[in-house]
């Protein structure tokens, strides 16, 4: 890594160093929300624009481009390496992934094998040319994470309640570990190729784990979400955990390894900083729905996250989930400039 990028605003907060100013971010901020994505997107499904390296390269850089954000996030989705690996989905436009054999048995488990470098070498090849493209901002690979990815493949499709998830869960044990162990293996794996590519830090999105209580959690999910952090340990690149919903996860996100947590806009930062203990940085959490409302609503409660945000160890500010599709580009604008001269 070069020495300059190892000094961004990004890096130096989620290693918790001291900064010039607070980094800023957002999930999401490739996508709808840019008329220069929609058009660039117009008429390629998006599991195969996330397998165009050249469009993967254009779409990453376009808010970076735009807003001057002091990271990019990798033009992806969750659902990649399943599909790589040869699980039958797609992701339907307003509705999200959707399996078309949903897991519930043995037989479906054991169709989950390995991700390997060469099964998304579109991957591999669309960060490594990021890298050389961002030069000085820092590129953040991702994946889902195995509770949230498990929401897909048992449910078939997005839930609201995770009916089917959590029969599995309470109601055959076995076959949940099973299933979980292997998706341990395929996240950890695409994790490690995009970093091996040279992306500089590593999210770990685990969306929907905010409907498990804190027992639950610990029983059936921290056992993966642990072996993946502590699977990146060497990669020397900071770690980030993010879920919605997770006000009572908040120790246990910290406890799985992470050295950055990412907050949801339902737990002011300050009182996050005591649910996730010493040793942290924080990453959030503006509720994006803020967005929509006029200017000097943004700029006040943008104010607020970043004044509670100076007790954590270190701040990257982000939104509480992704960009909202209808978000006018101009107040991420107004809100990016906002925060980097605060
Ligand atoms: O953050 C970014 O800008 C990077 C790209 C990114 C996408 N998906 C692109 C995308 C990331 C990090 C994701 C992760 C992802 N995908 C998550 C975790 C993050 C979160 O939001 O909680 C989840 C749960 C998914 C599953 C998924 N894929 C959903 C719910 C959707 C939206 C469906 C819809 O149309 O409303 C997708 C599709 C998707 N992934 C889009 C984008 C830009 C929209 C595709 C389009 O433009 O039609």
């Amino acid at each position: 890594m070069n020495s300059q990028l190892a000094d961004s605003p990004f890096l130096l907060a989620c290693r918790r160093r001291p900064v010039p100013r607070t980094p800023v971010w957002y999930m999401r901020q490739a996508g709808r929300s840019l008329p220069e994505y929609r058009k660039v997107r117009a008429g390629t499904a998006m599991l195969d624009a996330c397998a165009t390296p050249d469009l993967v390269v254009e779409i990453t850089m376009q808010p970076v481009l735009r807003y001057g954000v002091d990271a990019a996030i990798f033009f992806s989705d969750i659902v990649v390496p399943l599909r790589a690996i040869g699980v039958d989905l797609d992701i339907k436009p307003g509705v999200g992934p959707v399996v078309a054999d949903p897991i519930r048995d043995a037989a479906g488990v054991a169709t989950l094998r390995p991700l390997e470098p060469d099964d998304v070498p579109y991957v591999s090849e669309a960060v490594a040319s990021l890298v050389k493209e961002l030069d000085r901002v820092p590129l953040i690979g991702f994946a889902g994470a195995p509770f949230t990815l498990a929401s897909y493949l048992i449910e078939g499709g997005p839930s609201k309640n995770h009916d089917h998830t959590k029969a599995m869960m309470y109601g055959a044990p076995e076959l949940w570990h099973a299933l979980m162990d292997r998706l341990t293996t395929i996240t950890l794996g695409f994790l490690r190729i995009q970093a091996e590519a040279g992306a500089a830090a590593l999210q770990l999105f685990d969306s929907w784990v905010g409907a498990v209580e804190p027992d639950d959690y610990r029983t059936f999910v921290l056992p993966y979400t642990s072996r993946i952090f502590a699977g990146l340990a060497d990669l020397d690149v900071p770690r980030i955990h993010f879920g919605v919903g997770t006000g009572e996860l908040l120790g246990l996100l910290g406890e799985a390894g992470a050295d950055v947590v990412g907050v949801d806009w339902r737990v002011p930062l300050d009182e996050a900083a005591l649910r996730v203990g010493a040793g942290k940085a924080l990453q959030g959490n503006l509720d994006p729905a803020v967005l929509l409302a006029p200017w000097e609503v943004v700029q006040e409660r943008a104010a607020k996250v970043l004044e509670r945000g100076r007790v954590a160890e270190g701040h990257v500010f982000n939104l509480g989930h992704g960009v909202l599709p209808g978000t006018d580009p101009d107040q991420l604008a107004r809100l990016t400039e906002f925060v980097q001269s605060y």
